[in-house]
């Protein structure tokens, strides 16, 4: 066997913060040394109810112990709560839902339904657009050239450049299985797009027949101060993925679409092992029964407002996206921001834009919490 050593035992992909976290606590998160950061990365829109949420933690904890795995081979009470839920908090017309693991899956999923759906064999997709990593979801990941990796990708793509209102046409044609995008570009640097773009990709997809697929992985589950972010854009997709805050940590993801497309697929064409588990459920249940509710949603977009207003105030020069989904145009190289907000206790994302901080947030963030970012900010910026 050749050596290995000095060689790491895990596989060298992610360029980390230099922080080891141990625990967290409401929005914050402490390190091995005691030192305590606010989370304003959110473990990538992940942690929607922060740490240590008592419904959250309570859900998962009495599950795994009644229950930890179960396959869906088997029917499951929590599974069929949570579906349910989960349908009631969904944007009108997308009545069922197959839930699998991660946002990659789910769109790999959505990509197949529409497939299997109108028979054709192209996909357009947005210049800016994250979708995933595996294949078919990272064939419509744009500038994947550098880690796509597969010899080929699945099918053909076309892309549209957001807001190009004279391209929809030609992008969008008779021979479109499917367009897919994302209410606001997450990883491009939380970029939205307008209500008058979606509204028009939306109408042609129904001219032409293709299904509309939004991927609210990243914008779903009261991100955006909403419960979905397409009620925002005024747009009812065929299909809908979403992942991340779904289980506020727990990993889980959905596929939801209308009946029309749900009821046309056979047994056996779809299928996940752990998709549909029981801690997931229960975790579902539990984010949902918080966030889905109009008094947590309003809070949600009165404090984005005020974090908005709050970084402009400390120096911003720009802010984009939506809710808690938010771009912050420094208006210098983003990566010396972040460092200096990290050495003041404060986490934040990168964005392909290299002059874009991006927050992700708890949905929990206070009024004082947000005041203490806006105070080391401003000395940063300064
Ligand atoms: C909009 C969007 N779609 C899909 C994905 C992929 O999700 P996952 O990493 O869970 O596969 C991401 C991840 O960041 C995302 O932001």
């Amino acid at each position: 066997m050749p050596s290995l050593a000095g060689s790491s035992p895990e596989v060298q992909v992610y360029s980390r913060l230099p922080v080891t976290l141990v625990r967290g606590e409401g929005c914050r998160v402490w390190d091995e040394d005691g030192k305590a950061y606010l989370d304003l990365y959110g473990g990538h829109a992940v942690a929607a109810l922060g740490y240590g949420h008592p419904a959250l933690t309570h859900a998962i904890a009495t599950q795994a112990q009644d229950l930890l795995f179960q396959t869906n081979a088997v029917h499951l009470q929590v599974r069929d709560r949570a579906i349910a839920r989960l349908v009631q908090a969904a944007p009108e017309g997308l009545d069922q839902a197959f839930l699998v693991s991660s946002g990659a899956e789910a769109n790999e999923n959505a990509l197949r339904l529409a497939f299997l759906k109108t028979k054709r064999s192209r996909v357009t997709a947005l210049t800016g657009a994250f979708h995933g990593r595996t294949a078919a979801a990272g064939a419509i990941t744009y500038g994947n050239a550098g880690w796509f990796g597969f010899p080929q990708a699945p099918f053909e793509v076309d892309w549209l450049t957001p807001e190009a209102f004279d391209a929809i046409e030609t992008a969008i044609t008779a021979d479109t299985a499917a367009v897919i995008f994302e209410p606001v570009q997450g990883v491009a640097g939380a970029v939205d797009l307008s209500p008058e773009f979606a509204q028009r990709v939306a109408a042609r997809c129904r001219e032409v027949g293709a299904v509309l697929i939004v991927d609210e992985v990243q914008t779903g589950v009261g991100r955006t101060g909403t419960t979905f972010a397409v009620e925002w854009l005024g747009i009812n997709p065929d299909i809908l993925t979403t992942a991340k805050g779904l289980g506020g940590g727990f990993p889980v993801a959905a596929v939801l679409c209308s009946a029309a497309i749900g009821d046309g697929i056979g047994k056996g064409t779809l299928g996940t092992t752990f998709g549909g588990g029981p801690v997931a459920c229960a975790a579902i249940e539990a984010v949902l029964g918080v966030v889905d509710e109009p008094s947590f949603l309003a809070a949600v977009r009165r404090r984005a407002e005020l974090l908005a207003e709050t970084a402009l105030a400390a120096g911003v020069h720009r802010v984009t996206g939506m809710g808690f989904l938010m771009g912050l145009h420094v208006g210098q190289p983003a990566g010396p921001v972040r460092q200096m907000l990290l050495e003041k206790g404060f986490l934040t994302g990168d964005a392909k834009n290299p002059e874009v901080v991006r927050l992700l947030p708890p949905l929990i963030l206070s009024d004082a919490e947000i005041a203490e970012f806006g105070t080391a900010l401003a000395e940063v910026l300064r």
